[in-house]
């Protein structure tokens, strides 16, 4: 096949940052996907109606002239939040909640220290509806990084499936074997976001012949066995899996650096990206669902009734690109040819 058209896609998770950096990711995102949900993570993080609504103006504001690009938005779970917040963020649009385990990446230090003691809020979300979306790992110091997924699977997030069965799930950007199969099998409430990177890479990709701090995200890429699973679970078809790319900008110095940043900024060939794993694992016409129906149908939304063209053509990731700061920025698999791109 050389041309496919799709269903416009969603992107159901990545960070567009604030400020002047809004003029860069905006656009970008809005050129593909119709809607895309927001992470809450910056700093100070979005806690609250009133920050959500502010950060919203914020993001439609940034919208290219006659975008009708639409921003879910989402609330920043800390040991702090009340059932009144939840309440609040619903009535002013929230669609879901982002639990961080406190520690466990970008600007997620002011969250979650004690999960057990956000269960009433837990309970109140299952009632009205509000999704819960996870970062999945531990953070405990000792335990190595590589298993902080399937540790958290283990001791919290069958816990929480079980205590409220009826509450949403999203278990955010999945790296693992382990974390594939528990979606599958586990209630029709949860479901998996799945990144670019996590399906075109491992973590040789990131280590061998000299690190590459632009493959450096968080939850970190695992051994290839954990890559094939990933693989293996979007070609299944399964409605449990979809797109979200995390796309998280971090200017160049940030990742070049002593202490680089945790974050892919995929946004300008994510879509293609994915359409080239798809095509590689003999599944293309598995993308639309992936990309466009099972993530609006999981979050009880309508899907997208425009479409987009994928052609089959060969096309280069620019190798760097300029922050409205004037400032330049790697982006995901800069420099590498991508052999779909969208049509117009
Ligand atoms: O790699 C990542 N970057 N993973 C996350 O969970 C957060 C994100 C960011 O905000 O930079
Ligand atoms: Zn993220």
């Amino acid at each position: 096949m050389t041309q496919i058209t799709l269903l416009t896609p969603d992107d159901w998770h990545l960070h567009f940052r604030d400020g002047d950096m809004l003029q860069e990711t905006v656009p970008a995102t809005a050129r593909l996907f119709q809607r895309a949900i927001v992470m809450p993570n910056l700093l100070p993080p979005v806690t609250d109606a009133k920050m959500v609504n502010a950060y919203r103006e914020r993001i439609l504001a940034a919208r290219p002239q006659g975008s009708s690009f639409e921003p879910l938005m989402t609330l920043f779970l800390t040991n702090d939040t009340t059932k009144q917040d939840i309440i609040d963020a619903k009535a002013a649009g929230v669609v879901a909640a982002k639990l961080y385990p406190a520690g466990a990446t970008t600007n997620s230090d002011a969250a979650v220290k004690a999960l057990d003691s956000l269960f009433p809020i837990f309970e109140k979300m299952a009632e009205i509806g509000m999704l819960l979306l996870v970062h999945g790992e531990v953070t405990e110091s000792h335990i190595d990084i590589f298993d902080r997924e399937a540790i958290f699977i283990e001791r919290n997030l069958t816990r929480i499936v079980d205590v409220f069965p009826s509450l949403k799930v999203v278990f955010e950007h999945i790296t693992t074997k382990e974390a594939a199969e528990f979606v599958a099998s586990t209630s029709d409430n949860v479901a998996a976001t799945i990144t670019p990177q996590h399906l075109l890479l491992n973590r040789n990709d990131l280590l061998v012949g000299g690190i590459r701090p632009h493959n450096f995200c968080l939850p970190v890429l695992k051994r290839n066995i954990h890559q094939q699973a990933l693989r293996a679970a979007v070609a299944t078809g399964s409605n449990k899996f979809f797109l979200g790319t995390d796309s998280a900008p971090h200017e160049k110095h940030r990742k070049e650096s002593a202490c680089g940043c945790a974050g892919c900024y995929s946004a300008w060939g994510a879509l293609e990206l994915y359409a080239q794993v798809f095509d590689d694992l003999g599944v293309i016409d598995k993308l639309e669902g992936f990309a466009s129906t099972h993530g609006p149908d999981f979050y009880g939304l309508p899907r997208n009734t425009s479409t987009l063209t994928l052609i089959k053509e060969t096309w280069t990731v620019p190798s760097e690109i300029i922050l409205p700061n004037g400032k330049p920025i790697v982006p995901f698999f800069a420099g590498e040819e991508v052999n779909w791109k969208v049509k117009g």
